[in-house]
């Protein structure tokens, strides 16, 4: 029997149906929405590809390459053959507005509330909005857009135009899958639903903010399309400044999603834009060389596949913020991602600053004695640390911490990013996605650090695969007087 949570009914059309987003993503968060219970009896998804073949051999190619993915220990076989049972292939050439008629014949019978989404390069939207119009499909619908957005300002534009064309803002859902991620939610319930840190979050009690999302894969066969992005487009315009905008937003007058979503884009508004001529001085840029990763050695990125040999494409950032309103004024907020580094490991630092003068001893004074850690992953947590006066004689303080590990709590494990975002397209919440405006006014606010780093013959720090990234890394946050969690160990 369906629980009380389950969709609506819907058609979820997914085009590019057999590329890697799909059997790696999109597919699993919709088996795993299935197998919760959490879609109505009345939804279909239409499987859109170019390959030639019908249902049955869809359904076959999904066993064999979607399944390795559910890291599940057991799959229930009538349960995995009722998954299938909802999924119709559709053979189309997308760039054929003709061939959309056969969609709406698959289409024909089937809820009429819609939902496409976009697993294809950038390159399709122009032919799969025109297509959708022409066939009369688009009306109603919701249509779901995958990263990247563009490379810039200007192509990020000519997307959101294209697809404006057709689409209303409020039929779009701009995919930034860290925005499903529950540790994110979290953060806001954390600022939102508790007033207790609400008085400290501001100037006057936090003295810098560290927000890192470190990776130990490296490109992972996407040589092709890293070598073209960099880890500035495909990790610090989105993920990076999505959650600084969340760490820093005023608080929204409900949680519905344009209040909140107006209150990221003031951040973003009111970051304090890098000139061209700074971008050396508080950006840094580096660059993987070949070194040990989780216990084996790793070619330099250079030598990836589908990397140019001479590459300058940065697969390290850290960054200096800074965002120009009461609340922030003054707080530096450093921003770190990389390839091949240390540990997988994304994670919130607030470091409160110290007592005013060292009643207690010179231990009270220390950078980082009062400090919140939110660990996104792995290992959902929140530490906060505070000093204590060690047993015993005399007056010694010593660092101490409150842990919360989510997973010992809640014994429900946390729900996968991908089908938090996907039911909520269904559902019709648009709250988690990124709205046109933000999305520009990120672009617009890297854009001279792209335009600074074009200009420069530089080439990015190089640094070794199994480290922290660069030596500069350390030295923007040596300049303020502070350091990286993980140095301070
Ligand atoms: C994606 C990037 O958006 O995020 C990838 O394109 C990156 O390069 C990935 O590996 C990281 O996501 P997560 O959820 O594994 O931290």
């Amino acid at each position: 029997m369906a629980s009380t949570n389950t969709t609506p009914s819907f058609t979820f059309v997914l085009f590019g149906a057999t590329g890697d987003l799909s059997l790696r993503k999109v597919l699993p968060a919709l088996y795993r929405a299935h197998r919760s219970d959490q879609l109505c009896d009345d939804g279909y998804i239409v499987a859109v590809a170019r390959k030639s073949m019908d249902s049955a051999d869809y359904h076959a190619w999904a066993r064999e390459q979607v399944r390795p993915h559910l890291d599940m220990e057991r799959i229930d076989e009538d349960d995995w053959e009722r998954f299938l049972n909802r999924i119709t292939y559709v053979a189309l050439d997308l760039t054929r507005q003709d061939d959309f008629t056969q969609l709406r014949d698959a289409l024909d019978g089937k809820p009429a509330a819609r939902v496409f989404y976009l697993a294809t390069g950038p390159a399709l939207f122009e032919p799969v909005c025109k297509g959708l119009a022409a066939a009369g499909l688009h009306d109603g619908g919701r249509i779901v857009l995958e990263k990247p957005l563009g490379h810039d300002l200007r192509s990020s534009r000519e997307i959101n135009d294209t697809v404006g064309e057709i689409f209303s803002e409020q039929q779009i859902y701009r995919i930034d899958h860290y925005l499903g991620k529950e540790a994110v939610q979290n953060l806001q319930a954390l600022r939102f639903g508790n007033a207790l840190f609400e008085p400290l979050w501001r100037r006057e009690w936090i003295e810098n903010i560290q927000i890192t999302i470190a990776e130990e894969l490296g490109v992972e066969g996407r040589g092709d399309f890293y070598d073209q992005t960099g880890a500035l487009r495909d990790m610090v315009q989105n993920h990076l400044l999505q959650l600084l905008a969340i760490v820093a937003m005023e608080p929204p007058h409900s949680m519905a999603a344009d209040p909140v979503r107006d209150e990221k884009l003031r951040v973003l508004r009111s970051l304090k834009p890098i000139a061209i001529d700074e971008v050396n001085q508080l950006v840094v840029r580096g660059q993987y060389q070949s070194g040990l990763s989780g216990g084996a050695s790793v070619p330099a990125y250079a030598r990836e596949p589908g990397v140019a040999a001479e590459s300058r494409t940065e697969t390290f950032v850290a960054l200096k913020a800074e965002i120009n309103n009461w609340r922030w004024a003054g707080v530096p907020f450093f921003l770190r991602t990389g390839k091949r580094l240390a540990e997988r490991v994304a994670e919130i630092v607030i470091n409160f600053r110290p007592v005013p003068y060292a009643l207690m001893g010179e231990a009270s004074l220390r950078a980082g004695a009062n400090r919140l850690v939110i660990r996104l992953q792995p290992n959902e947590s929140m530490r906060l640390y505070c000093l204590a006066k060690q047993p015993g004689e005399g007056m010694q303080l010593q660092s101490v911490h409150l842990d919360l590990a989510f997973d010992q709590f809640f014994k429900a494990g946390s729900m996968d990013a991908y089908e938090r975002l996907l039911l909520d397209v269904i559902h019709g919440r648009l709250a988690l996605f990124v709205r046109r405006d933000e999305q520009e006014q990120a672009w617009r606010w890297v854009e001279p650090i792209m335009t600074g780093w074009a200009d420069s013959a530089r080439m990015p720090k190089l640094y070794s695969a199994g480290t922290w990234g660069p030596a500069a890394s350390s030295a923007l946050l040596a300049q303020h007087g502070t350091c990286w969690l993980e140095e301070e160990n």
